[in-house]
């Protein structure tokens, strides 16, 4: 499934990347910079945040509590589409996903 990112100054990336792969991963094999993944996807540091694009919100699965909470400690802020990319996973449903990548 496509993923296309939005870089803070406005250039897109964009990548096919294999279903069930995490968004984290996919941003970090495409050299997206201020998507760090520092504890490799294991929901305790909080540096892939990414904003999911209004047209995609919806389709996104719901967040866990967990990820609930590191989004209110994220270094940039919290915005109404604020995720954390490692909890995301490409799928046909997904296809085409907008991420914004913050500040
Ligand atoms: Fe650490 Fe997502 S990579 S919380």
């Amino acid at each position: 499934p496509k993923v296309h990112w939005i870089l803070p100054n406005g250039d897109r990336v964009s990548d096919d990347v294999n279903e069930n792969s995490n968004l984290m991963d996919a941003a970090q094999m495409n050299g997206i910079a201020g998507i760090d993944g520092e504890c490799g996807g294991c929901l305790s540091c909080a540096t892939c945040h990414v904003v999911v694009d209004d047209a995609w919100l919806a389709l996104c699965p719901p967040m866990g509590e967990v990820e609930n909470a590191m989004l209110d400690i994220v270094s940039s802020p919290r915005q109404s589409g604020s995720r954390l990319s490692c909890q995301l996973a490409a799928s046909p449903v997904l296809d085409g996903i907008v991420l914004h990548v913050p500040q």
